[in-house]
């Protein structure tokens, strides 16, 4: 096949992208929290041939950082019930066979060791179709839970994030292929010249190594990461195999993945081994009114208020609040979270002319990524247009509610994008890495023969 290859992310961020999608007739909230619903959504994504299935994950009550005078938690997004991913991912691999499986987990309040053990342990039980999406912690509200008074700076945690990448895949490295060797003729478990200790000793962590179990089936999980400021796409083009992202204007999107590509360059990779894949919400109708149908319904149940408390999340510190809804968008204070997704929202603002409530609204519609409403034909055209532009590798698809938006997309859509041959009709191989045409990273100690732990064997 010589056509590109769109590669598909499903984000199952229960129960639903958009704000209000929850109180859809079709919606069923309750996917948040019953594993047999996500059990029935990660099988449809997988009939769909979709790569891979993604979890956000903040490990905190959204707005608890913020009390109101009185005490009480002032929530500032009221959806926020779902299962601990990296547990739910582990449970998908037993009854999936061929999707791949990405749970978010924090670079800022988790240690490597702990964190290479857990996704090495589920690339082993999924036969390797284990991702990290590796982030910084997006908002303040972890910190409290992490014994910390104040949200790291935002420079500290990417540099943070960086040594702890290195840490981790020099862990998941630490067995060479064949180390572990169960020979009962000999009596020897493990080959010692094979197995290496890391010694790390770094400005925020110290790490002895090596990890307590073998090289993965992919040699390592897949990394995925979303930083789109300048310090996320330095650690993105060094570190990450896949890219989520948010552009909405094709330009935009092409110079962002053009940039990333070029960045990877200088990092000595490959750019096609790092695939980027913006945010789509798609409402799929058969005909262009039934779709336009949908959304009118949906918009009908966002709230000004429920709106707000999304835009008030980006706006950090300012009190959105205390400025005339109808008004334009105030100057922001520079955000110590999402630093590029702030300014995507507010360059929007400023050249659409869009209102403090017309952000609002426009935010809790798709979360601030690409919207696209229409017939399956007309979202594949769109679908189309980016790839062969250049703009994306694939997407990384958003629903606005559960189960049905995303059954329908892979009812209507994924026929229409195998039509046109940009879209598999079978999964290549086994293993994400396999299935996103990513290679295997070289073992650097098999590469190096350096630091070996000197022959010790068990028995
Ligand atoms: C699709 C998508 C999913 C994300 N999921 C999470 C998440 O689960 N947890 C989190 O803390 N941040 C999440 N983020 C935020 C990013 O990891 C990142 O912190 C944010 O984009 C700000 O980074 P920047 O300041 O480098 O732009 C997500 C971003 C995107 C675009």
């Amino acid at each position: 096949m010589s056509r590109r290859q769109l590669r598909l992310g499903a984000f199952l961020y229960t129960p639903g992208s958009h704000s209000a999608g929850w109180r859809h007739p079709d919606a069923v909230p309750e996917t948040d929290m019953d594993f047999a619903w996500y059990l029935r959504m990660a099988q449809t994504a997988e009939r769909g041939l979709i790569d891979t299935v993604f979890f956000q994950d903040t490990a905190a009550v959204n707005g608890s950082a913020n009390l109101d005078g009185a005490g009480a938690i002032r929530p500032r997004v009221s959806r926020q019930v779902y299962l601990e991913p990296v547990s739910l991912i582990a449970a998908l691999a037993a009854v999936t066979t061929h999707i791949g499986l990405i749970s978010t987990a924090t670079t800022t309040y988790s240690q490597p060791y702990d964190l290479a053990r857990r996704f090495a342990t589920i690339d082993h039980i999924s036969g390797g179709r284990a991702g990290w999406n590796l982030v910084t912690s997006q908002i303040e509200d972890e910190a409290g839970n992490f014994g910390a008074e104040r949200h790291m700076d935002h420079a500290l945690r990417y540099e943070r994030a960086e040594e702890f990448w290195d840490v981790v895949t020099a862990l998941w490295d630490s067995w060479e292929d064949g180390a572990l060797l169960r020979d009962k003729a000999s009596g020897v478990y493990i080959d010692g010249d094979r197995l290496h200790f890391q010694h790390h000793e770094g400005r925020h962590f110290k790490v002895r190594g090596p990890l307590n179990l073998p090289r993965t089936p992919q040699g390592r999980p897949v990394v995925s990461e979303a930083g789109s400021s300048e310090a996320g796409k330095r650690l993105a083009a060094r570190t990450a195999d896949l890219v989520f992202t948010a552009q909405t204007v094709l330009e935009e999107g092409r110079a962002f993945r053009d940039e990333v590509r070029a960045l990877a360059t200088g990092f000595g990779r490959d750019p096609d081994d790092v695939k980027i894949l913006p945010g789509l919400m798609t409402i799929v109708g058969r005909t262009e009114e039934e779709a336009q149908a949908k959304l009118a319904a949906l918009q009908s149940l966002i709230s000004d208020e429920a709106a707000m408390r999304l835009l008030a999340r980006l706006c950090g510190d300012l009190d959105i609040h205390a400025f005339d809804p109808d008004g334009p968008l105030p100057p922001l204070p520079p955000s110590n979270a999402a630093k590029a997704r702030q300014q995507l929202i507010v360059d929007l603002a400023r050249k659409e002319g869009l209102s403090i409530r017309q952000v609002a609204r426009y935010l809790g519609t798709s979360l601030g990524h690409q919207l696209q409403v229409g017939t399956p034909a007309q979202i594949a055209d769109r679908m189309q247009e980016w790839l062969e532009e250049g703009a994306c590798d694939g997407f990384n698809l958003m629903f606005p509610h559960f189960p049905r938006p995303l059954e329908y997309f892979v009812e209507l859509v994924v026929p229409e994008l195998q039509r046109r041959g940009i879209y598999r009709t079978g999964y290549e191989g086994r293993t994400l890495r396999e299935n996103l045409g990513i290679p295997v990273p070289a073992n650097r100690y098999t590469r190096t023969g350096a630091n070996s732990s000197g022959g010790g064997t068990s028995v």
